[in-house]
């Protein structure tokens, strides 16, 4: 099968799309993906270079990707409550070498869900780990509640630009920041507020806040603390709680880690299909490209996300 693989770690040039990779089979509790199209995320990123090697090491040749939208064409043993030949979106494990940038991917049925009815496979693909981000964030951590102020950093970006929306949709005020490039594109999204990192310093302009998103880290990560109310919380998808401010101010702090479950998956493509949530896709590649469709996501700031199409 056609599958865009690395034999070493590396920059974009390790990546090579081959026609003779081998399909892989479903193992136990998974079910084989023919993938439509692939979403791409700065973690896929990590995974090339080798900087998530303390977490697993690949073995070579290794295909890469993680989010996916396809049809199911055969079950595991030990699956139930998904059929071949339904449509799903979801997470392939970008660490077992069968990545999602493959004509087929074998990926744990507890990590995908049917897609959504109303959005197309590239639009689909572009979700899962943005989304489930977003909603892990929003709903199980920060629990937003109406009339609640929120700050989202990065808001132009693939998990920022679903956060706004999310927030927006449980009645919060949102602030973000976002290149001044990116304004209009986050107020059509639902911001309130957009503060241009560029050129004005968040931290002077808000406090009191009830919680703060923060996709950036450094010094971004360190002035938020500031910003909350006593008892406000901040879920970093980037930093670690520092613990001398922590001391200062009284807050909670989560370092999140995204688990991309049906669950999650199954209500986020509910609020999908009743139109709370709009995918945003930046720019689609086709699968010769897929080493560029990376290296674009590190060098342009995207607004939303960067997609592979993989099959008609
Ligand atoms: N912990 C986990 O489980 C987990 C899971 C998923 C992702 N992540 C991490 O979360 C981060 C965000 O992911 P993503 O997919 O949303 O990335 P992304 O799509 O690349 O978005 C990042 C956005 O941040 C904006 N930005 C850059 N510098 C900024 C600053 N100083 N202040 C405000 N905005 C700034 C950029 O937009 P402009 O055009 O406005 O500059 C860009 O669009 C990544 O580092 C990723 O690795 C962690």
């Amino acid at each position: 099968m056609k599958a865009a693989q690395i034999n070493s770690y590396g920059d974009q040039n390790v990546v090579k799309v081959v026609d003779d990779a081998v399909q892989p089979v479903p193992n136990s509790g998974q079910v084989l993906v023919a993938v439509m199209a692939a979403g791409v995320n700065p973690f896929d990123v990590t995974v090339r270079e080798g900087r998530a090697r303390q977490m697993a090491e690949l073995k070579f040749p290794a295909t890469l990707g993680g989010d996916l939208a396809g049809k199911v064409v055969s079950v595991g043993e030990d699956v139930s409550g998904v059929s071949i030949g339904d449509h799903v979106y979801g997470q392939a494990n970008a660490f077992s070498g069968n990545g999602s940038f493959a004509e087929f991917a074998p990926v744990s049925s507890d990590s995908i869900a049917l897609k959504p009815n109303n959005v197309s496979f590239e639009e689909a693909a572009g979700l899962p780990l943005v989304s489930v981000s977003a909603y892990q964030a929003m709903v199980d951590h920060i629990d937003v509640q109406p009339t609640q102020k929120i700050l989202i950093h990065g808001g132009a970006g693939g998990i920022g630009s679903i956060a706004i929306q999310l927030a927006k949709h449980l009645g919060a005020y949102v602030a973000t920041t976002a290149s001044e490039k990116s304004r209009e594109f986050v107020t059509s999204l639902g911001a309130d507020e957009c503060i241009d990192y560029h050129n004005q310093d968040f931290s002077t302009l808000i406090k009191d806040y009830d919680a703060v998103f923060d996709m950036i880290g450094g010094e971004t990560n360190v002035k938020s603390y500031a910003v909350l109310r006593t008892g406000g919380i901040l879920v970093s998808m980037v930093e670690q709680p520092n613990e001398e401010l922590l001391a200062q101010y009284n807050i909670h702090y989560i370092h999140q880690f995204t688990q991309v479950t049906t669950d999650r998956l199954t209500k986020l493509a509910g609020l999908v299909d009743s139109d709370v949530l709009k995918p945003n896709i930046d720019r689609v590649f086709n699968f010769d490209q897929a080493a560029d469709a990376l290296a674009y996501l590190e060098q342009s700031h995207p607004r939303g996300k960067v997609v592979i199409h993989i099959a008609d």
